[in-house]
């Protein structure tokens, strides 16, 4: 990438933006563990939740030009609208009207992360955009200022913006990164066809609860939090918890099947990613990973099992 002097600032000052194209990687996200508290008025949730970056990546790619325009490749082409509902557009936009620079950029997706399937993808796209506009455009924000913004673009924005293993509460927008030193942990994702609505899932929860049949509420993250020190993949798998799980079940009863085949094929544990319908696997190791993957992949209850690994940073550039 090479640099040139941008747009003038508030302050007169040119400031420093990039000349050639800015591309930034940017990870999917699962939750280690999503505890979900009541409806608030608002109509959030409130969350206490650890959100955990996994090696499934989307690419931003950003260029100037004279108006704002998004195209796609990969997976969701032809699915996922570019149009003034898309959250890269709206990324943009917000950036823009922060910062006070016309929106004028040319933006171009790769996408591996699923369409609708707990994994964060929109919100993904959102803190690449963010990074990749505030790169072109020598805006200069720092990671807290980009999530700022990002928390009003989707929940899971601010920890995108960041990455790694991190404690959520609010509705998910507030962030702070837990462990100092990280082990790698070992992933089986089980992508679903067809995306969940995630509304839709907090939804059937609140009626599950309503009518008595959902589980006692998961409450804080301190067992999750203390499992995750013991660097032991055996205990971290016993204390994996989701919420919301029930209710992407009730909602898609196979994926009951999927949690079935995961646990048959060797995994430690297994759980609905968020609001599903992905289903991630723990894994002992990278070997035991790839070879949980392989044998999902022959039960045809998933689309496609994919290995990773996690933690991973956040939005990048690249
Ligand atoms: O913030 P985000 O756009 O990802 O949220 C999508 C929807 O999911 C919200 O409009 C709300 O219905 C639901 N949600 C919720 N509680 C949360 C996060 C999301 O009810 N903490």
């Amino acid at each position: 990438m090479t640099e040139a002097w941008g747009p003038g600032g508030d302050d007169g000052q040119p400031r420093r933006g990039a000349t050639g194209p800015v591309r930034v990687r940017v990870p999917a996200k699962i939750n280690l563990h999503l505890g979900v508290g009541p409806l608030r008025p608002d109509g959030y949730h409130e969350l206490n939740t650890v959100y955990h970056a996994i090696s499934i990546h989307d690419e931003l790619t950003a260029r100037h030009g004279d108006t704002l325009t998004l195209t796609m490749e990969g997976e969701g082409t032809g699915e996922l609208a570019l149009d003034e509902t898309n959250l890269i557009i709206r990324a943009a936009r917000a950036l823009a009207a922060h910062t006070r620079v016309p929106a004028h950029a040319r933006l171009h997706l790769r996408k591996q992360i699923p369409l609708a399937g707990g994994l964060a993808g929109g919100s993904a796209d959102a803190a690449a955009t963010l990074l990749a506009c505030d790169t072109l455009w020598g805006t200069g924000l720092s990671r807290d200022e980009l999530a700022d913004i990002g928390a009003g673009l989707g929940s899971d924005v601010p920890f995108l913006v960041h990455g790694g293993t991190a404690l959520g509460t609010g509705h998910g927008e507030t962030v702070s990164p837990v462990l100092a030193r990280p082990s790698t942990w070992h992933w089986v994702v089980a992508v679903a066809d067809g995306g969940l609505s995630t509304p839709e899932v907090y939804r059937e929860i609140d009626r599950l609860r309503d009518a008595g049949t959902a589980p006692a509420a998961l409450g804080s993250a301190d067992s999750l939090l203390a499992a995750l020190r013991q660097r032991d993949p055996a205990v971290l798998g016993a204390a994996l918890g989701n919420d919301l799980q029930p209710a992407a079940v009730s909602l898609r009863p196979a994926l009951a099947d999927v949690l079935d085949a995961g646990r048959a094929a060797g995994a430690l544990a297994g759980l609905v990613s968020g609001s599903g319908p992905t289903c991630v696997f723990l894994a002992t190791d990278a070997a035991d990973a790839r070879r949980i993957a392989a044998e999902l992949a022959t039960t045809g209850v998933c689309r496609e099992a994919r290995t990773a690994h996690g933690p991973v940073a956040g939005a990048r550039i690249v």
